[in-house]
């Protein structure tokens, strides 16, 4: 092997260092290409990716391209100089043994990681000579999986840069026909939805995507840096035959089954709510709202029942019942008051779920228990190994259990295993604003059951895939392939027996093989490799659930036909070797629940190499090219979000699960933006008049006998003195910063010796000796030192300092900010600042054309206006006099302004 190494698992891509507004002009992708072919569900996709150094001295060229989590990488080429170098597939053992050095530098952190929720990202760089070419070839495959009624073939564009010759080439054939067939996502917006055009035959559809550079630039999530997003191919195939459509080719076959014709079963569903304190504030929020929403979709035949757990179990009835409007209400009324709390006690909760199915009769209708959690058991039984064991025995294989891990605190390995052990899947939750739609999306998934124990059987067959099924819904299909033993065989006979509504149907069905081989001659081993495929994921499964020598066993048959065809999978690795450089890459192909990849602040050693000039990425995600090594663009934080969550005890920890190891030179580049000062441009000399827009907060001022509160507007941006009682040493200071709709920071201080300081992340207390941290969202209850407690509740901290007890609330909708309120004042005090009083007395004087209010032995003009009240939650509208900020703050505003907060 000559020279460098680089051992690569999932996915690919490209990069160099420094400064990178000045590499562009360095590195030209000067032709990208994706290439991919659809065959009966299976996808194989080339990206392309030609590169030019354009230094006259070398310099290292980064490849880095996203492709769906489902697929496998099964080539990769380095074309330098007129010399190929070829990725090798190796067992990865054998691959990190070989390659010891490199791993041990650590450089398989970031080639392979997991980006959001169907992307992984692949990336590697090749130092390349002055003035000279690379082309970057990396193929990846994957079967297309039915949901919904429909299969999605997903291809992001991140180039970087934009490219002269950008081509994207999508070749779909379906035997059966097309039934409908839509292209979607972020890349067909704007003008660039131009440069798509989509040819339909019956077969066959044709989807080109051929933008210009100027239209490159031009899309929702796209500027002069060229493309960035996804392309999204929707369809569905005709299916005229009930028995399924079979394809046979080259001594292979598939058989895809997904009757729609058919009644529905009614199901008995339970559902299984972890209702753990981690669960609290939005998590609890959409999965009431979820809740709600799928029990709505629940039809009248329906059965089910509803189980919260903490450490505690509580039924919302013993038994299932019948999904009536009456019970549906009463459920209803349940899932509204459901709120987190204690610990987790997953296995007893489970344990029920099952016992209440059992209790009920199953005649003719298909049983599902569904458990959504967040997180590990940590109450009752928290020994997972004997919790799966309880499960499984306690299932009996009857029903299928199905799992939804929440956010990223779940053991997703233990979720996953659970669900497999009992014939069901683990899905993951994202922790983000659409999780609501992810429970309902899941929901929908197994809402319509037509068959039960469904059976495929087949003659003149061998090393099928999967042949017997629990359950078959509405919109996902059954796919079994297999050998065809004896190739001189003229036909492929199939037999499917399952139960609907209570009683066994038989679908026979035989083709012939000269019937069914359409596959155009250059595709003739797809179906061979897409056996193998699916037998490849079939394995990884199910080896999760076996012991001993026969786990051993299935991954060697996994791995043996990873080598085979070439996969790069969780057992295997592939090696990439490189000119003139000693140095070497390994990388992984991430496993779903899997810890996201962490943030790290550099980037491995092998990107530094000497002489490198820049960093610079070439590739697609499905494609991305360009520079990555930083983008000055608030999309891409928007489409990487990090998130910062705290975690149960309110520990600082970084949550991203989109998070690269380029965002954080993204994020600073961001807030180098945003951190700009905006200064407001006052013409000198307006020739019409200008009515500033004076940024202001409106504060509600509780009127005495009177119906209507007053209002006043404070001019912002000011650090606003809020409370000050100097006889205690007390003051509490607000900021408003990133929102025009309330505070950023309010600090208080006490005495001189303590402080606390309330932003939007974070509640920090500090005296001398000790600091503090707690976070939003996370109960506490024991700060209590020497005439200050601090209460922590859900959207609302409750302060109180000697006889002051002040609330501060979160908002979060829209922007996030906060507000303080005084719920009460110590007797006999007088506090200064804006909160200073309590209420206020006005009259009002009747006889004059405008509102006039006496306010302190002034006449005073008012208007009607509206506030919110930010002293509560739901922010309502409240009705009152506005009236000029010192008609009821004696001073003018530079009285209640602080310089330090
Ligand atoms: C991509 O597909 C187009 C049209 O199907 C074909 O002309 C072209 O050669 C292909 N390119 C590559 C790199 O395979
Ligand atoms: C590279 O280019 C610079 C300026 O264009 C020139 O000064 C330098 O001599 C060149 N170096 C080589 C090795 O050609
Ligand atoms: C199954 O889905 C198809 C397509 O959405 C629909 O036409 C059919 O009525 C559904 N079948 C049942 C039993 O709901
Ligand atoms: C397929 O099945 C045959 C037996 O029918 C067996 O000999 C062969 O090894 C199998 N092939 C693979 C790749 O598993
Ligand atoms: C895997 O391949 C090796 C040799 O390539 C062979 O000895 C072994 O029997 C195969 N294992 C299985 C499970 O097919
Ligand atoms: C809140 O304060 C903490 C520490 O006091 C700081 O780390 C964090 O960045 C602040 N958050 C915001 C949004 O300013
Ligand atoms: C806030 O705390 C005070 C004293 O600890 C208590 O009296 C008051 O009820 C609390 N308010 C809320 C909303 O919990
Ligand atoms: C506010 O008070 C400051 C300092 O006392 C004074 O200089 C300024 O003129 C006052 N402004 C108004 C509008 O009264």
């Amino acid at each position: 092997m000559d020279g460098a190494v680089v051992i690569l698992l999932a996915v690919f891509l490209f990069s160099a260092t420094s400064d990178p507004v000045k590499k562009t002009q360095n590195v030209d992708i000067y032709s990208f290409h994706i290439n991919s072919t659809v065959t009966s569900r299976y996808a194989t996709t080339t990206i392309t990716s030609r590169v030019a150094n354009k230094l006259n001295k070398s310099q290292e060229i980064l490849f880095e391209v996203k492709i769906p989590k489902n697929a496998f990488i099964s080539k990769f080429r380095m074309i330098i100089e007129g010399k190929s170098y070829d990725g090798v597939v190796k067992e990865k053992a054998e691959a990190q043994q070989q390659y010891t050095q490199a791993v041990s530098r650590g450089q398989s952190a970031g080639l392979i990681k997991s980006v959001g929720r169907t992307l992984e990202e692949f990336k590697t760089s090749v130092t390349v000579a002055a003035l000279s070419k690379v082309t970057f070839e990396l193929t990846y495959e994957e079967l297309l999986k039915r949901r919904l009624g429909k299969y999605e073939l997903l291809i992001n564009a991140q180039p970087m840069q934009t490219v002269a010759d950008f081509k994207m080439d999508v070749h779909i054939h379906e035997k059966t026909g097309i039934s409908f067939l839509e292209v979607k996502g972020d890349l067909s917006t704007d003008d660039l939805a131009n440069a798509i055009r989509t040819t339909r035959a019956d077969k066959d559809a044709w989807v080109t995507f051929y933008p210009t550079r100027d239209q490159q630039t031009k899309c929702k999530t796209c500027d002069e840096t060229g493309l960035n997003g996804d392309l999204l191919i929707t369809y569905d195939v005709q299916r005229q035959n009930p028995n399924g459509e079979i394809t046979v080719s080259n001594g292979y076959f598939i058989h895809y089954f997904a009757p729609s014709d058919i009644p529905r079963i009614s199901k008995n569903v339970v559902f299984i709510i972890d209702r753990s304190g981690s669960m609290h504030g939005r998590k609890m929020e959409q999965t009431r709202l979820a809740l709600l929403k799928i029990l709505s979709d629940l039809t009248e035949n329906d059965h089910f029942g509803l189980i919260t757990f903490d450490s505690q179990i509580d039924l919302w009835k013993r038994e299932l019942l019948k999904a009536t409007q009456a019970n549906l209400e009463d459920a209803k009324a349940f899932v509204k008051k459901i709120t987190d709390r204690g610990a987790t006690d997953i296995n007893a909760a489970v344990l029920e779920g099952v016992k209440m199915i059992n209790r009920h009769p199953r005649e003719g209708t298909a049983s599902i228990l569904i458990l959504l959690t967040d997180g590990d058991p940590t109450t009752g039984e928290t020994n997972k190994e004997k919790i799966t064991g309880n499960v499984k025995e306690a299932i009996g294989s009857k029903f299928p259990l199905y799992c939804l891990g929440f956010g990223y605190d779940v053991n997703f390995d233990f979720l996953s295993k659970m669900s497999l052990e009992n014939n069901g899947v683990a899905r993951r939750i994202y922790e983000d604003s659409d999780a609501d739609l992810q429970l309902q999306g899941f929901y929908d998934e197994v809402a319509v059951p037509l068959l039960t124990d469904i059976q495929l059987n087949y003659i003149g067959v061998s090393n099928l895939t999967q042949t017997s099924f629990n359950l078959y819904f509405n919109g996902s299909e059954i796919v079994v392939s297999g050998q065809i033993t004896d190739n001189s065989v003229e036909s492929v006979t199939t037999e499917i027996i399952a139960i609907s509504k209570g009683s066994k149907v038989t679908y026979r069905d035989t083709v012939t093989a000269k019937d069914v081989s359409d596959v155009q001659p250059e595709h003739e081993h797809f179906l061979e490799r897409l056996w193998a495929y699916l037998t490849v994921k079939q394995l990884l499964d199910r080896q999760v659930l076996l012991k001993g020598p026969e786990k051993e066993a299935a991954k060697k048959e996994a791995l043996n036909l990873s080598l085979k065809y070439q996969f790069v999978t969780p057992l295997s690795s592939m090696v990439v070797t490189k000119p003139q450089e000693d140095q070497a890459e390994v990388a992984d192909k991430p496993r779903e629940g899997e810890a996201p990849h962490r943030p790290t602040a550099h980037r491995p050693a092998v990107f530094a190499s000497p002489g490198v000039a820049q960093r610079f990425s070439g590739g697609v995600s499905n494609s991305r090219i360009g520079y990555s090594g930083s983008r000055q663009k608030g999309s891409r934080l928007q489409s990487y979000p990090a998130r910062r969550d705290p975690d149960l005890f309110g520990r600082k920890r970084i949550m991203g699960m989109d998070y690269d190891d380029h965002s954080s030179s993204v994020t600073a580049d961001f807030l180098h933006t945003v951190a700009v000062p905006v200064v407001p441009v006052v013409p000198l000399v307006p020739l019409v008049p200008v009515v500033p827009v004076v940024r202001s907060h409106r504060f509600l001022l509780p009127a005495d006998g009177q119906p209507k509160p007053l209002c006043f507007d404070v001019p912002l941006p000011y650090k606003l003195k809020l409370l000050e009682d100097s006889s205690i040493e007390f003051s509490m200071n607000g900021e408003s910063k990133t929102s025009e709709n309330g505070f950023s920071q309010i600090a208080f201080h006490y005495k001189k010796t303590h402080h606390l300081v309330v932003n939007t992340t974070s509640i920090n207390y500090h005296n001398d000796q000790e600091n503090e941290e707690f976070f939003w969202g996370h109960k506490y209850t024991g700060l209590n030192k020497d005439g200050v407690s601090v209460l922590i509740l859900p959207s609302k901290v409750n302060i109180t300092v000697g006889d002051f007890i002040i609330s501060v609330l979160i908002h979060k909708n829209g922007d996030l900010f906060l507000w303080p309120g005084v719920e009460q004042y110590p007797q006999g005090s007088s506090p200064t600042g804006i909160l200073g009083k309590a209420s206020i007395s006005y009259e009002k004087i009747k006889g004059y054309s405008t509102p006039t209010l006496k306010i302190m032995d002034k006449e005073v003009t008012a208007s009607r206006a509206d506030v919110r009240d930010y002293r509560i939650t739901s922010a309502p509208i409240v009705r009152c006099w506005l009236v000029p900020f010192d008609a009821v703050m004696n001073g003018n505003i530079s009285d209640f302004t602080v310089t330090q907060l």
